[in-house]
């Protein structure tokens, strides 16, 4: 399993401090919340501050996309140096073509859903998704109550995908703990996103180290 801690919980006035943490502890990627204030009712962090963050961070930054028009900014998010750019289905009228461009830029190309939005219309769109994320929560906000349909979201992805035979991972973000990660685990997800559960706990690095150990 990929432990993806949220960097939308930490303490932004210790960013440094934060990464440094994260660094040297058991996490695998970085997950960054990028939002416009249009598409979620949020504003997040924007090139600036993923640029510094970028320089210090030792692991693959996860990039989470809240955004409309996210395809004008694929280049630039690449330029700032992310790994892999996850962009909304709900906000793509060509998500087939900018998924391509952000292979092409040479990053991981993910697709988020919705709680409301079905993993089957994915259908044809599955093989060029190096990730699919499935929101456990309404995107926009860290600390939300985890909607537990999303087990059952994972587990008929995680049979679309066996049966089609394809590499694509499944990620989920939004209201995971130790007890929410090993029960997504087992529905089928891949990679798992935390942030309060992180940060807020007395011992982050041994919080991230029991989400690792489920
Ligand atoms: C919500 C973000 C999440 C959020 C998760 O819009 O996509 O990544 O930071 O935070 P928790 O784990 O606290 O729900
Ligand atoms: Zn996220």
């Amino acid at each position: 399993m990929i432990l993806a801690p949220s960097l939308l919980s930490a303490d932004f006035l210790h960013l440094e401090q934060e990464i440094e943490m994260l660094n040297a502890s058991e996490a695998d990627w970085l997950h960054l919340d990028v939002m416009d204030g249009v598409f979620v009712p949020n504003i997040s962090i924007g090139f600036p501050v993923i640029k510094a963050l970028a320089k210090i961070a030792a692991k693959p930054l996860d990039t989470h996309l809240m955004l409309v028009h996210p395809e004008k900014f694929i280049t630039q998010f690449r330029d700032v140096g992310v790994q892999s750019l996850s962009v909304h289905y709900e906000a793509c009228t060509h998500l087939h073509r900018t998924l391509l461009q952000i292979k092409e830029a040479g990053m991981k190309a993910g697709i988020v859903l919705n709680p409301h939005t079905p993993v089957e219309l994915l259908t044809d769109i599955l093989d060029e998704a190096d990730i699919v994320l499935i929101m456990s929560v309404n995107p926009g906000f860290g600390g939300q109550k985890f909607i537990s349909q999303s087990y059952e979201k994972v587990r008929r992805l995680r049979k679309i995908i066996d049966e089609r035979n394809v590499h694509t991972l499944i990620e989920v973000d939004g209201g995971m703990n130790i007890e929410r990660s090993k029960a997504m685990v087992e529905a089928g997800a891949d990679i798992i996103v935390a942030g309060d559960s992180i940060f807020k706990a007395e011992d982050p690095p041994e919080m991230i180290r029991q989400i690792k150990r489920i």
